[in-house]
């Protein structure tokens, strides 16, 4: 009897957990609303971003046990839109110990690799890095009959093994001129990142490398080499190597001659796709269509403090999608970067303010879109109780974002970088323009065409709802579009 009685408390304590955790998912506080977050428990880099059949997938580095970093394995969820996303089983679990970490997917819809052929349907490939904790990192692969729903691995795996204990992330594309895949793979301590070819996916062949360049302070992660249109020049293209020298990123540009990179970028200078202190291990999209821009995500984090932040169930946020083309300005290239359309499209309430300069919304899940003149002095904009601070020097040409106000996050690493600042690059026009994503503990602040980007976590204690613009200038019309929620 006493034996039922237990039975009897242990399945209502369940169900009563269960009805509660279906009530507070993603009502949590910090929980962003429109940027993909898991479910339940911790995730870092993107992996295997791909497009198949109106589906974008975004696998992740993910701990399905807990959240905080540990049990590599890639998960998994899929979008028609990049805005709502589906989370799906996990795709890749890890291995005994051996960690299943970042890599890339690509459809082989010739067979080059020979898995599937029989079934008639192209095989997604996915190629990750598998490590043995402290001792080895290499290359594997394992194919997907079922848009990425589950996996087979390789039986011959390693593809790639130097027998190396940091030799990973590496990230495959087909390169159409010359009837190959290329993998860029990172050799993170020597500051390297290795371009490697094959014809079957099973057996590659090194071609050259690129580096140590520009940022070399902390270890090299996350290579992604792609090409991208020229902004105003239709029918042009330039190749762009972005990659994550721990524990912000940064991007050279060039052109790939199918064997090896060849920066154009001034070597003595650091371009970074984002200025602000939270953007990481962010890849771009395999497999679009020609007519498609190509699409980034990166994650939102720092690894000087990812495994601390304010969160919940979760643990760790990926971008919202970035467009990308490049512009040369001056003597330098520069890689755009823009909101995808697709979160204008949305039909969400757009409303256009012309005088009130306390902006108060109804939650803290918006996009707020201004100019501000350049002909007037410094400009500043705050949001919620100062959690941020936005500032706008038009003579030196400085942008800065700065956190070091708030309060709903007590850590010293977090609270050393607070204030981020980069100067526009190239003449200001007399206006410039400022696109802010706002999700409740993410921001995402997008300068002029998409020159500078600044992505930064506030953990208000209050609420990021309000924006409040400071002094004489006039920001004015300032359009808010609510963004909500957008999970399924
Ligand atoms: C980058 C990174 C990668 C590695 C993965 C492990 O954030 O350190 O180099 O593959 O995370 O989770």
């Amino acid at each position: 009897m006493m034996y039922l009685r237990k039975i009897f408390i242990a399945i209502s304590f369940f169900f009563f957990c269960s009805a509660l955790s279906a009530q507070t998912l993603f009502k949590e506080k910090y929980r962003p609303q429109y940027h993909f977050t898991p479910d339940k428990n911790w995730t870092n880099d993107p992996n295997g971003l791909i497009y198949y059949n109106g589906e974008y997938h975004l696998f992740f580095q993910h701990n399905p046990f807990g959240n905080q970093w540990g049990h590599m394995s890639w998960g998994h969820a899929v979008s028609s839109d990049l805005i709502r996303w589906k989370e799906l089983a996990v795709a890749i679990p890890e291995e005994g110990n051996v960690g299943i970490f970042s890599g890339s997917a690509v459809m082989d819809p010739f067979f080059t690799s020979g898995f599937g052929k029989e079934k008639g349907k192209a095989p997604m490939v996915a190629i990750y890095t598998a490590d043995v904790p402290n001792s080895n990192q290499s290359q594997h692969i394992a194919y997907s009959l079922d848009s990425g729903r589950t996996f087979t691995k390789f039986s011959g795996n390693p593809v790639l093994d130097l027998g190396q204990k940091d030799f990973r992330d590496p990230k495959v594309f087909w390169h159409q001129p010359t009837q190959k895949w290329v993998m860029s793979v990172m050799l993170p301590l020597e500051k390297k990142v290795q371009f490697y070819s094959s014809k079957t996916l099973k057996a590659w062949n090194l071609m050259s490398s690129f580096g140590p360049a520009g940022d070399t302070s902390g270890i090299w992660e996350c290579p992604d080499l792609f090409r991208v249109p020229v902004d105003g020049a239709p029918g042009k293209h330039k190749w762009v190597f972005m990659m994550s020298p721990s524990p912000y990123m940064q991007y050279f540009i060039g052109e790939f001659d199918g064997t090896k990179f060849i920066n154009e970028s001034n070597p003595s200078r650091i371009f970074r796709p984002d200025y602000g202190p939270d953007y990481y291990a962010a890849v771009t999209y395999n497999n679009l269509p020609a007519s498609f821009n190509p699409v980034s995500i990166g994650w939102v984090n720092n690894w000087n403090y990812a495994g601390a932040v304010p969160a919940g169930q979760w643990r760790g946020t990926m971008s919202i999608p970035r467009t990308l083309s490049v512009r040369k300005i001056g003597n330098d290239w520069i890689l755009l970067q823009n909101p995808a359309d697709e979160l204008y499209t949305l039909q969400k309430k757009d409303t256009i303010i012309t005088s009130d300069k306390l902006i108060k919304q109804e939650d803290a899940s918006f996009m707020a879109e201004w100019e501000w003149k350049t002909s007037t002095g410094s400009k500043e904009v705050s949001l919620g109780d100062k959690d941020l601070m936005i500032r706008f020097n038009p003579e030196t040409r400085e942008i800065s974002v700065d956190r070091s106000l708030s309060k709903g996050f007590k850590n010293d690493a977090y609270q050393r970088l607070s204030v981020f600042k980069s100067v526009f690059p190239g003449e200001l026009s007399e206006k410039l323009r400022f696109r802010l994503f706002v999700d409740e503990s993410i921001v995402e602040l997008f300068v002029g065409n998409g020159e500078l980007v600044f992505t930064s976590q506030v953990f208000s204690e209050k609420t990021l709802s309000t924006l409040q613009f400071q002094g004489s200038a006039e920001p004015f019309p300032v359009r808010i579009k609510d963004l909500g929620t957008y999970r399924d």
